[in-house]
């Protein structure tokens, strides 16, 4: 899933792998996790997290392969947040011919920064199973509390306004380019991120539809 911030990537990545039974490896939930178990890494991107700017590619590279090639992802996986980087996608290619399982469809989810702003800002996230809800556009049923396990809801750090400014601009300097490289390679395609949540799925469905 390729987009900015805000477009929907986490939200439709995960009905996506529910929908056909694969494992969702989202870059950042996985990262925020290190940062919650104090790992070495989760030290290391902290800073870079909470400003809003990018992991280094090599440590990124590293942790996203180590998932890939584990055996939950033995039946399929769809990566959420990763690749973000011509690096970043040199080094997937890489990691996947050794493995001999080429990409199926890179979903680029296109959504204007006036409308993916206020997605974050109003964003609830559970920090039990990372399910996501918004205040207004996919509440939970009980306010504050994750549907699935009950936990209580937090916001992310990085939805605070000035740092969602900053991921805006590193999205379009540093991961907007990719979209080029895999049209380049004929597995893009683009679905419109500014409808309804359903509605975005359901385009996101007919852009997988007829694989494997
Ligand atoms: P990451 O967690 O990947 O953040 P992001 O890409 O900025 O994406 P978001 O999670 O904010 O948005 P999303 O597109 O998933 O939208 P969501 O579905 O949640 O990365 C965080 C940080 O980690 C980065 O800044 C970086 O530092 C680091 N990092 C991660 N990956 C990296 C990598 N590969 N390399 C280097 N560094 C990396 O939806 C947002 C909200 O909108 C929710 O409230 C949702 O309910 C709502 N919503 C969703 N879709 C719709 C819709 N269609 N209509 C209305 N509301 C909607």
């Amino acid at each position: 899933m390729l987009g900015p911030p805000g477009a929907g990537k986490g939200t439709q990545a995960g009905r996506l792998a529910a929908e056909v039974r694969a494992v969702h490896l989202s870059s950042g939930d996985i990262l925020r996790a290190e940062r919650a178990a104090r790992s070495p890494l989760g030290r290391q991107a902290q800073a870079y997290m909470d400003g809003g700017t990018l992991v280094p590619d090599e440590l990124v590279l590293e942790m996203m392969a180590n998932r890939i090639e584990s055996p939950e992802a033995q039946n399929g996986f769809v990566l959420d947040g990763f690749p973000r980087t011509i690096p970043q996608a040199r080094g997937l290619d890489e990691c996947l011919e050794r493995l001999g399982r080429p990409i199926d469809r890179v979903i680029n989810i296109d959504a204007a920064d006036e409308v993916v702003a206020p997605r974050l800002t109003g964003r609830w996230s559970c920090p039990v199973d990372g399910r996501v809800y918004h205040d207004m556009f996919s509440p939970p049923a009980r306010a504050g509390k994750c549907d699935e396990c009950g936990a209580a809801l937090v916001r992310r750090k990085d939805d605070e306004p000035a740092v969602v400014r900053q991921r805006l601009a590193t999205y379009h300097g540093q991961t907007k380019p990719l979209i080029e490289y895999y049209r380049q390679r004929g597995v893009l395609a683009t679905v419109d991120g500014n409808a309804d949540i359903g509605a975005v799925f359901a385009s996101v469905c007919a852009a997988v539809r007829g694989i494997g």
